[in-house]
């Protein structure tokens, strides 16, 4: 057995089911409910860390909080029959009704009672039980020829709505697409997009979508060639948004300057414009290789459909990812906004990341007000490597700022990850609970809270 310490985005070899974890601190009582976050796990390959990132099949880790306790900790390799196989399971030999036969691996969310695991391109979404073990995959109703999941979704609050921009790899043609409460699709609208862009994240607005044409684009030469995600970086291709109304009026194309969108904050509508924020990576990203000539901060593109033009704004310079909100503001306007600052995914993507600026080097939970422009920074240990937060709302409706965020974080002195759990409104605190998780979780990606 090795005795080399396992990086943070090392997969982990087993499942584990552990009941009544301990905990430092305490858990709220008005937590009750699954925090939920997915990722790739390599399974059955000689050399997990040659393994392409995005490729590896889903695994999903789950903590379930209920009255002050944590009472269970499991994760689960998501059930495609190749992940069967590996396992030495029985095949199911339940083909998804499009796409291939993979094992989910970028989000996890719950929508009409299900929970499922998503992935873009040619993956459909697969529902998982609430225990996570797999359901099998999930066409929902009235789904549209060629249906395929996207990465991210976005919830209308007010109207129970979820709404994708999902695309085929190779496909010329980005589709918005609205799943009703039920989980039925009630529309879908497919937007030209002039080649065929890699897209990985969209925003939502309470009139508009806003689905990002980035110049990452598949190439057919680089599919021949053998590369493991055929998408280019094309120097000649500009960057471009499309504001598609809601109502379903013309849509209109706006220039920025060459980026490719990582990840959208929020978005909503302010009289005559749209105010994106959000994260970018800047012009080079190399998607094969998993390379980003740097990586930037927090950014705020006003959209102004009257003037015809897109403003673009930086809010916060330091290295960070994952930008979530409470998600009851999803497509209003937001006060508030969380992102992390993780050494070691800089280091990770960004070729300079050893000689990295020291607001690279950090690990931290990073809380946005947007409203006064300043933050908050939760700081970690150097070893302290975290992942994504997610915002649990303390109470349906209790305002904005009213509630927890929750990420696993590397703890260096058990070799094993926390749950972290950080009151928002005492960002700056020590974590309310830290629970003490059996095992490592392996560094990225997305992930919910599901309340009970
Ligand atoms: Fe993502």
């Amino acid at each position: 057995m090795s005795s080399v310490p396992a990086g943070p985005f090392d997969p982990v070899t087993e499942e584990i089911t552990a009941f009544d974890l301990s905990v430092t601190g305490r858990i709220p009582a008005e937590l009750r409910g699954r925090y939920l976050r997915i990722g790739p796990n390599a399974l059955g390959v000689e050399d997990p860390a040659a393994a392409h990132w995005m490729h590896g099949p889903g695994m999903v880790h789950g903590v379930r909080l209920q009255d002050g306790r944590a009472e269970w900790y499991r994760n689960r390799w998501v059930r495609s029959d190749h992940v069967r196989r590996a396992l030495g399971e029985p095949e199911k030999g339940v083909r998804p009704p499009y796409g291939g036969d993979f094992a989910c691996n970028t989000h996890v969310i719950r929508h009409a009672g299900r929970i499922f695991a998503l992935t873009e391109g040619e993956a459909c979404p697969q529902e998982l039980t609430g225990e996570l073990d797999t359901v099998g995959p999930h066409s929902l109703g009235g789904s549209p020829p060629n249906f395929t999941a996207a990465a991210h979704t976005k919830r209308d609050p007010h109207t129970g709505e979820l709404h994708s921009v999902s695309y085929l790899t190779g496909s010329d043609t980005a589709r918005h697409l609205v799943m009703d409460v039920d989980g039925t699709v009630t529309h879908w609208r497919d937007v030209p997009m002039d080649g065929s862009p890699m897209i990985h994240d969209f925003a939502l607005t309470e009139r508009h979508v806003v689905i990002y044409d980035s110049p990452v684009v598949f190439s057919a030469e680089a599919h021949a060639g053998g590369a493991r995600v055929p998408f280019v970086w094309d120097h000649d291709r500009p960057s471009r948004v499309a504001v598609l109304p809601r109502d379903g009026g013309p849509v209109r194309w706006f220039e920025v300057a060459p980026c490719f969108v990582s990840h959208t904050l929020n978005a909503y509508d302010d009289g005559d414009r749209v105010i994106v924020d959000l994260v970018t990576f800047p012009e080079g990203f190399d998607v094969d290789a998993m390379r980003v000539p740097g990586y930037g901060g927090l950014d705020r593109w006003t959209i102004d459909l009257t003037a015809g033009h897109l403003t673009e704004e930086r809010l916060d310079d330091r290295p960070q990812e994952f930008p979530r909100v409470n998600e009851e503001v999803t497509s209003v306007r937001h006060r508030f906004g969380y992102t992390v600052a993780t050494a070691a995914l800089y280091r990770r993507y960004v070729p300079t990341g050893e000689r990295a600026p020291d607001a690279a080097r950090e690990n931290a939970l990073i809380k946005h007000d947007l409203e006064r422009g300043t933050t908050e920074v939760h700081h970690l240990g150097t070893h302290e490597t975290v992942g994504e937060a997610a915002f649990a709302p303390a109470a349906s409706g209790a305002g904005e700022e009213r509630g927890y965020l929750l990420a696993y974080a590397h703890n260096p002195e058990r070799d094993a990850a926390d749950l972290l759990v950080v009151s928002a409104e005492d960002f700056l605190g020590e974590p309310v609970a830290r629970v003490h998780l059996p095992v490592r979780v392996p560094l990225g990606l997305h992930g919910s809270w599901l309340p009970d």
